[in-house]
């Protein structure tokens, strides 16, 4: 059953560009409600694990200096059908592919800094809210 959250990060390109406002301004724009968020910086260890998944992709290096070069926006988002909205929210994960008007079309610079994560499924969405906030940072 659809939980109806999906979990975010404002990647490091895209805060040290100054899109923080410009993207959470979308994100609310399309009827998400923010449940958990801060800034915060992943260690080398933090990313190993988040991207486990990826770690025999030849992009696993560049993705875990990528991801811990600086500060991040996590956050948990709320709406009904929240992974899928998201996802067409953001764009695909090649900036070039994107829609327009999409969050990595705006805002991405290319397939490996692509300005924001959404998650691919509900249970993936749990795991990766799970791993950044602890229960009373839910709201
Ligand atoms: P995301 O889909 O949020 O999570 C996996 C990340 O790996 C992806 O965003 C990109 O940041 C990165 N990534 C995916 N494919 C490539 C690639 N071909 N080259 C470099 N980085 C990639």
């Amino acid at each position: 059953m659809a939980t109806n959250r999906t979990f975010t990060m404002l990647k490091p390109d895209a805060v040290e560009k100054g899109h923080i406002g410009a993207i959470l301004q979308m994100i609310n724009a399309a009827g998400f409600r923010i449940v958990a968020m801060k800034l915060t910086q992943m260690t080398t260890s933090d990313a190993e694990t988040f991207y486990a998944i990826h770690k025999e992709r030849r992009f696993f290096p560049e993705l875990v200096t990528y991801m811990t070069r600086g500060p991040i926006v996590a956050a948990i988002l709320e709406k009904e059908n929240a992974v899928e909205d998201f996802r067409t929210l953001i764009g695909a994960t090649n900036p070039a592919d994107a829609a327009e008007g999409t969050i990595r079309k705006l805002y991405a610079a290319s397939i490996g800094e692509n300005a924001v994560h959404g998650s691919d499924s509900d249970d993936n969405a749990a795991i990766e809210g799970a791993f950044h906030f602890s229960g009373r940072e839910m709201f």
